[in-house]
């Protein structure tokens, strides 16, 4: 059976360049590349034009670039090295879980709340201020529903504190333009998986000047801002994706992404229980979210699956229970029941196509069950 993937908000297939870029590295000797001999150059070539290829998509200067194993690492790292400046941390009510549970192991946390949309109010965060405050945490655009922040007005209400402003850009970089220097934040998190880098890679952005302890410790790598050698391969992955979607690229993948997913949304248009949640205009192009009435989303995915579409829901099923999804509660919509259908660099209307043939079955028969 063919299938259709539409889960890249999870993780995207590895894109052609990146592929090449990781074969032939790992076809190299495979030098440390902190070492004088050839070998060890060779690997600091590879590593550096790296840097350089994301720094470059991500308007950003070489130096300010910490390359890292993914978002996970780079936000700890940027929650453990703010902590040293205040006990209090500041962040939105449908942050990931790897910000709220990183940023709640250093002290007083404050959640900011959001609109039915998902977005935050920048004068609710500027609020959410205290003396004691060592970082504000905002994401560029939600992992469930795709809503984009008003980021830069959030760097420009904590422009007059102290406290460092965090942008997690994991949902948004290979997806819209995201441009560092002039967004004037001072920390930015990157995955590398989720548009088709190597999975293990990510980017941590470290404003000009700002120094930071560094979470792991222990050698120079990084200039001293993460230790440990570096996986060269992977990074080269990294950095071919990012030369891939500097440019025109990114802007035309972008369009494509925001017409297949507009497409999703004017297909279950009339469709019955079922609804959109999320901002219709300020969001991510690749994303979106629907809120299907009365069925459990667990059934909805594996209906789907059967058919050969491959999506995923907000609602994490535990053990014995449905998980209510964070982001979706913070809205104040039905937290149970939904299904996030995303797109990447190789879907195609086919996979569309897929989708809203199989849904109104899949909804359908689920539905005639309870009867
Ligand atoms: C918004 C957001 N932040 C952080 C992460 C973690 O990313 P990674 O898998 O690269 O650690 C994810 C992954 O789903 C995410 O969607």
């Amino acid at each position: 059976m063919t299938r259709h993937y539409l889960d890249h908000a999870s993780t995207s297939p590895l894109r052609p360049e990146a592929r090449r870029a990781l074969v032939d590295a790992l076809g190299a000797e495979g030098g440390d590349p902190g070492r004088l001999h050839a070998e060890g150059l060779e690997a600091r070539v590879r590593l550096e034009t790296a840097r350089e290829q994301v720094a470059g998509l991500l308007g950003a200067r070489p130096r300010e670039v910490v390359l890292t194993s993914g978002a996970t690492e780079s936000i700890t790292a940027a929650c453990w090295g703010a902590a040293g400046r205040g006990d209090h941390q500041v962040l939105t009510a449908v942050e990931h879980s790897a910000v709220t549970a990183a940023a709640g192991r250093h002290g007083e946390v404050t959640v900011v709340g959001v609109d039915g949309l998902g977005r935050v109010d920048p004068d609710a965060v500027r609020a959410a201020l205290r003396p004691d405050t060592s970082v504000v945490h905002v994401q560029w655009g939600n992992h469930e529903v795709g809503t984009t922040q008003p980021v830069a007005a959030v760097v420009e209400a904590v422009r007059d504190h102290p406290a460092l402003v965090h942008v997690d850009a994991a949902q948004a970089v290979g997806h819209v333009p995201v441009a560092f220097r002039e967004l004037g934040a001072d920390l930015l998190s990157v995955s590398g998986h989720k548009w088709g880098a190597p999975a293990g890679t990510g980017v941590l952005l470290v404003r000009r000047g700002l120094r930071l302890d560094p979470l792991l410790v222990g050698g120079d790598q990084e200039r001293a801002r993460r230790a440990g050698l570096e996986p060269v391969a992977a990074l080269a992955g990294v950095g071919a994706a990012a030369a891939a979607l500097t440019g025109p690229a990114l802007a035309a993948e972008e369009a494509e992404a925001r017409r297949l997913t507009d497409r999703v949304l004017d297909g279950v248009v009339d469709l019955d229980g079922v609804r959109v949640h999320g901002d219709p205009v300020e969001r991510l192009p690749h994303l979106v979210c629907l809120g299907v009435d009365d069925v459990e989303p667990q059934a909805v995915l594996l209906g789907l699956d059967r058919a050969g579409v491959a999506c995923h829901s907000g609602s994490a099923c535990s053990s014995e229970s449905l998980e209510p999804s964070p982001t979706l509660a913070a809205m104040g919509v039905d937290a149970l029941r939904s299904l996030r259908v995303s797109v990447g660099w190789s879907t195609t209307d086919a996979d569309v196509d897929a989708l809203l043939g199989a849904l109104p079955e899949v909804l359908a028969g689920l539905r005639a069950l309870r009867r």
